[in-house]
């Protein structure tokens, strides 16, 4: 089932403000596919999910579940099933019932229930958990009855806001991949909300960023990465960030400081951003760059620096260096830059020039 969202607006007024949570919200979520909804806190990830869910009515636009306009639908007659932060199992109930409640509203005969509820609760890993009570299961495992207990009524489309946020890291990782197993088998069309991008990358099929109610971008993980169409996404995206420099374009020649990294065509003279990866650094004895090495840290088969440079707007900045390279710290090294990996944003808008 895709899912078209058209000019999707939630606006929160009170007497004292408005704020546009949701802002003209324009995109198509593929069918079957795991989609990461990624931004930073407060930029309108679950304000989007309740809306596709229906316990938030939109203020403008509308919601598509194929070509069924579900936008004045109530939650219960969209086919969805979701899943909170915080789990949210009835404490009182056995796994078992928890996962089966779903389906006694919908007056599934009992025997089929108990069924389906095996089913699910197998696909999740959890099938030998059904007595249990939820405080006597792992955090992973409560989020597993939640998965189970939303996948149960077969819905449609699956909606997790930040499933795994309340996970410790070895079962956050753990989670995720049993996240996108079964979502792989079962191949219903996932909408996972996180604000860690490392997350999104790795989960999703496709990653929708978004800053301040606006869609910023969308694509595969690694198409976004190589191709962010701001600096807000080059920025988002990436563990070491990229590196943000003060630079100029002048008579054809890029800039940092007073040293040309590379030449252009096309852009008019003007003070720009310029963004390079960690891993865009070639080391050479006549390379443009000077980097002021200040800590060096063997991480197996590649060195990560620690660099200071001025035109760095935060003044240092991490690189990602082969470790053949002999590098010691307090040293100037120099290096060029490679032209995939780095970026040009115009100074004002953040705006990709190239
Ligand atoms: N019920 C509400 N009333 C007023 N403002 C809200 C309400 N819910 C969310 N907001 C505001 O809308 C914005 C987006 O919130 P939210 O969708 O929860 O962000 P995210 O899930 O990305 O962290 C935030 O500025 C938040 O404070
Ligand atoms: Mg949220």
């Amino acid at each position: 089932m895709d899912i078209r969202l058209v000019n999707l607006t939630k606006i929160f007024a009170d007497k004292q403000a408005e704020v546009r949570a949701v802002d003209d919200f324009d995109v198509h979520i593929p069918s079957g596919k795991l989609i990461g909804l990624l931004g930073p806190s407060g930029c309108g990830k679950s304000t989007t999910l309740y809306m596709i869910a229906g316990l938030l009515q939109p203020t403008e636009g509308q919601i598509f579940f194929g070509d069924d306009d579900v936008t004045n639908l109530p939650p219960e007659e969209r086919g969805i099933g979701l899943v909170f932060q915080n789990y949210a199992l009835y404490p009182h109930m056995t796994v078992r019932q928890n996962i089966m409640f779903p389906l006694e509203n919908l007056n599934v005969p009992k025997k089929e229930a108990l069924e389906r509820a095996q089913k699910m609760a197998d696909l999740v890993g959890i099938g030998d958990l059904m007595n249990r009570k939820p405080k006597q299961l792992s955090g992973g495992q409560q989020q597993r009855v939640a998965i189970a207990r939303a996948l149960v009524k077969e819905p449609r489309v699956l909606l997790l806001d930040e499933p795994l946020s309340n996970l410790d890291a070895r079962l956050r990782l753990q989670t995720r991949e049993e996240i996108k197993r079964i979502q792989r088998e079962t191949g219903i069309t996932t909408i996972f909300v996180t604000h860690d991008q490392e997350e999104a990358m790795s989960i999703s099929d496709e990653i929708i960023v978004m800053d301040r109610g606006e869609e910023q971008q969308i694509g595969k993980p690694q198409d976004v990465y190589n191709n962010p169409n701001n600096e807000f996404v080059a920025k988002f995206l990436g563990t070491p960030p990229i590196a943000i420099f003060n630079g100029q374009i002048k008579d054809g020649n890029v800039l940092i400081g007073d040293e040309v990294i590379g030449q252009v065509s096309g852009l008019k003279d003007q003070q720009v951003n310029i963004g390079i990866r960690p891993e865009g650094y070639v080391v050479k004895n006549d390379g443009a760059l000077t980097l002021d090495v200040k800590i060096v840290e063997h991480i197996g088969r590649d060195i990560s620096l620690v660099v200071y440079n001025e035109n760095v707007v935060n003044k240092t900045f991490r690189a990602i260096v082969d470790s053949d390279i002999n590098v010691k710290e307090g040293q100037l090294i120099k290096a060029d830059v490679k032209p995939n990996k780095c970026y040009i944003f115009e100074k004002e808008t953040g705006k990709r020039l190239l």
